[in-house]
């Protein structure tokens, strides 16, 4: 039987990510030393990518459940000697319980998951950051409800934060509100596949009114050091600021997935300030993704 991986928020139904929300709730307000269902469980997490969060949310969490984690870089393994993904995955995936991989091309996850015999997590890719959706998700209900019919505002680049913002919209069923400067908006085919929950501004101010929540992201992704210079200029009127958080719900929340530049594509009083919910959000990903792997590793749980 094929194992059931998660690569994207689409691969989940609305009825299953308030579940993982719900049960990561749970889980962040009831921990149990003696609850270890993931006992001598391994999960593998290759990182092509830097990383603080992921890291540490899925080796604390593993460790949580009585499992554990082996970190693995390129650097030093013989994926980085260019040894076969499709050789990689097969071995790997014989020796350890669950996969987690962070990387650029989403193609290498895709075929990471065809070729191994257990789940595989997607922990990032250029193209979709679905593990931070569902800390964002389970931080928006814990201070506000269900977000069913609420109002999104996503300021800055239309990167993976953005696509996967688009596809929460899609399985969680609320509106997102785009402000992307010319040139850096979100996929067509990933926006279209949305519908009409999507709608797009010229500016962060059109697009924060009556918002629930104003989310926004680096200017410049991993990767993309070299264009920081170029971005700037690109995004300097895309900065989340009072007068932005001004324009949305008066008790709408900020959201960012860190690390973030402060000056850049937040001001400082935002992020700093009331509405900035950023460390929930931040701890959130170790809850969150406990509720994942029990819900992918642990057969009962599903
Ligand atoms: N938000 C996030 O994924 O953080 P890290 O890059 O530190 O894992
Ligand atoms: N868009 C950012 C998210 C980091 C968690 C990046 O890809 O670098």
């Amino acid at each position: 039987m094929n194992p059931r991986h998660f690569i994207s928020l689409l691969d989940l139904s609305g009825d299953e990510f308030r579940r993982l929300i719900n049960r990561g709730i749970v889980l962040k307000n009831n921990r149990d030393p003696d609850y270890q269902p993931l006992k001598g469980q391994v999960l593998a997490m290759i990182f092509e990518k830097s990383s603080t969060r992921t890291r540490i949310s899925f080796e604390s969490g593993m460790s949580h459940f009585g499992g554990s984690a082996l970190f693995l870089s390129p650097r030093d393994t013989q994926l980085g000697r260019g040894e076969p993904l499709q050789d990689s995955a097969r071995v790997i995936s014989s020796m350890v319980d669950g996969i987690m991989l962070r990387t650029d091309k989403h193609e290498t996850v895709t075929t990471f998951a065809q070729y191994s015999s257990v789940p595989v997590i997607n922990g990032l890719t250029d193209l979709q950051h679905p593990c931070q959706l569902l800390a964002d998700m389970q931080t928006y209900f814990e201070h506000r409800g269900d977000i069913k019919g609420k109002t999104v505002t996503w300021i800055g680049d239309g990167n993976n934060m953005c696509h996967s913002y688009i596809h929460a919209a899609m399985v969680l069923d609320f509106n997102l509100n785009i402000a992307c400067p010319k040139g850096y908006q979100p996929l067509a085919e990933i926006v279209d596949a949305a519908g009409e929950r999507i709608r797009f501004f010229d500016t962060a101010l059109a697009a924060a009114q009556n918002s629930d929540l104003v989310v926004t992201d680096v200017w410049a992704s991993m990767g993309q050091e070299e264009e920081q210079k170029l971005r700037e200029l690109a995004f300097k009127d895309y900065q989340v600021n009072a007068d932005v958080m001004k324009a949305a719900h008066s008790d709408a929340l900020f959201m960012h997935c860190l690390p973030a530049h402060r000056g850049e594509e937040v001001s400082a009083e935002v992020i700093d300030g009331a509405q900035s919910v950023i460390f929930d959000e931040a701890e959130n990903r170790l809850h969150a993704q406990k509720s994942l792997l029990e819900f992918l590793l642990c057969k009962k749980a599903r």
